[in-house]
């Protein structure tokens, strides 16, 4: 078993690092406080090669492996969790779901500016009544013969407002359910397509999160992603590799509020030691860094088993499920160590606190992580890791 990351992976660590410290961190508590999407950060992220991470050179991508993105993501995420979930969608869902399965013409029209970053893309699969139970779409696109027409509206989608491209899952064929919906990719400017407003959220609220409309939207059936009916499995196998992104997010907000929490306890005195001295602050900071550990072992195997290209379906559930509880728990141990100053904006760690719930939600809530595992777990009876 090799636990050590190798020398291109601890180049990508350092440069993330160096990134996220210099670049985002100055101006992280404004755009936080005024909802200011990141445009000039999104744009450093490109440059540097972070929007198309795992995507062939062919295509204008890093050709990297999820390792190294993992663990860009983790070291973005200490700092800013709107640039990481903007950067997360666009490699995990949108580049990945592209270049796994879209043709060569999609590739070569939009995955090759979604990967370096000159366009932005969306996952559109939520709807206001279509959240964790997936399948009931009520997003549909009817049957023109050379062309659909979609309509329908999608919620809570992340880079709604800056993207170019959306994937839009959308149901072509009600009477076979899951297996007649189709993944759609439209451009953001074409008629029919309507930006709402942007969400006021609790955390990663300089993202752009909104809801989208679609009004008799003319998408080419050559803009469909895979056979008819592929949608719903796109959806599914995209969102697998997605998990794996949201997980390595939830494990850099817990090392983020770590390194806060650690760096604080040793400056702050009282009852004339440091803090980190007394035995209430120091069994918190074991008992975070045992947790962050615990869950960096399982996201960074989640992402090995995806570059060797073995089933990471359960393993990815697990790492977000864990790491996500991970950082909701030690967020708010690391602001109980802060006392009152981790109640103040200035001080970082309550945005990171703000910033975890999202973790447990979004890209399928816990409980949606829970029926992948035991799903799965049920199918092949036991859970048995990769030797
Ligand atoms: N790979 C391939 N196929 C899969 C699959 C996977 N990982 N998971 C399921 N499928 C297939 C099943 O085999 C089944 O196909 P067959 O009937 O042909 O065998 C089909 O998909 C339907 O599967 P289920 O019967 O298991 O479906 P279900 O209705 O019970 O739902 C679920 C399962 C896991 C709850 C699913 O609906 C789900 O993941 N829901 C959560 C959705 C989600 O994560 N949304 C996040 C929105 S995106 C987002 O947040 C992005 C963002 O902007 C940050």
């Amino acid at each position: 078993m090799n636990f050590s990351l190798n020398e291109e992976q601890l180049a990508v660590q350092e440069a993330a690092r160096d990134f996220a410290q210099r670049v985002l961190k100055p101006g992280v508590i404004e755009r936080d406080k005024h909802m200011t999407y990141p445009t000039d950060e999104v744009r450093q992220m490109a440059e540097l090669g972070f929007m198309g991470m795992m995507v062939s050179p062919e295509y204008g991508g890093g050709g990297m492996d999820a390792l190294s993105y993992v663990i860009a993501l983790e070291e973005i995420s200490k700092v800013d969790n709107s640039c990481s979930v903007i950067m997360s969608v666009n490699n995990s869902l949108v580049c990945y779901g592209l270049e796994a399965y879209g043709t060569e013409m999609q590739k070569d029209k939009y995955l090759r500016k979604l990967a370096t970053g000159e366009w932005i893309g969306a996952f559109c699969l939520s709807e206001p009544e279509a959240g964790s139970d997936a399948t009931s779409q009520r997003t549909i696109a009817v049957d023109m013969g050379d062309h659909y027409l979609l309509s329908g509206t999608k919620n809570w989608i992340t880079n709604g407002g800056s993207s170019s491209v959306h994937l839009v899952m959308a149901q072509t064929d009600a009477e076979k359910g899951h297996r007649g919906i189709n993944c759609l990719i439209v451009e953001a400017d074409w008629e029919g397509v309507t930006v709402g407003a942007k969400e006021d959220k609790l955390g990663i609220r300089s993202s752009d999160t909104h809801t989208i409309m679609y009004t008799d939207v003319k998408v080419p059936k050559e803009n469909r992603i895979g056979d008819d009916g592929f949608g719903f499995k796109f959806a599914m196998k995209t969102l697998a590799g997605g998990r794996i992104g949201i997980a390595a997010q939830a494990l850099g907000i817990a090392g983020g509020a770590y390194e806060l929490a650690t760096a604080y306890s040793k400056e702050r005195e009282a009852f004339g030691k440091p803090i980190s001295r007394h035995q209430a602050i120091a069994f918190k900071l074991a008992d975070m860094a045992t947790d962050i550990e615990a869950a960096k072992m399982l996201v960074y195997r989640a992402a090995w088993l995806k570059d060797e290209g073995k089933d990471y379906n359960q393993a990815g559930a697990m790492a977000k499920l864990f790491a996500s509880s991970v950082a909701m728990k030690h967020t708010v141990e690391a602001v109980q160590v802060h006392g009152g100053y981790g109640f103040v904006k200035e001080y970082h760690v309550e945005r990171l606190m703000r910033d975890a719930k999202i973790t447990q939600i979004y890209e399928g809530t816990s409980e949606v992580q829970k029926i992948v595992i035991s799903r799965g777990l049920l199918k092949g009876d036991l859970y048995v890791p990769v030797e």
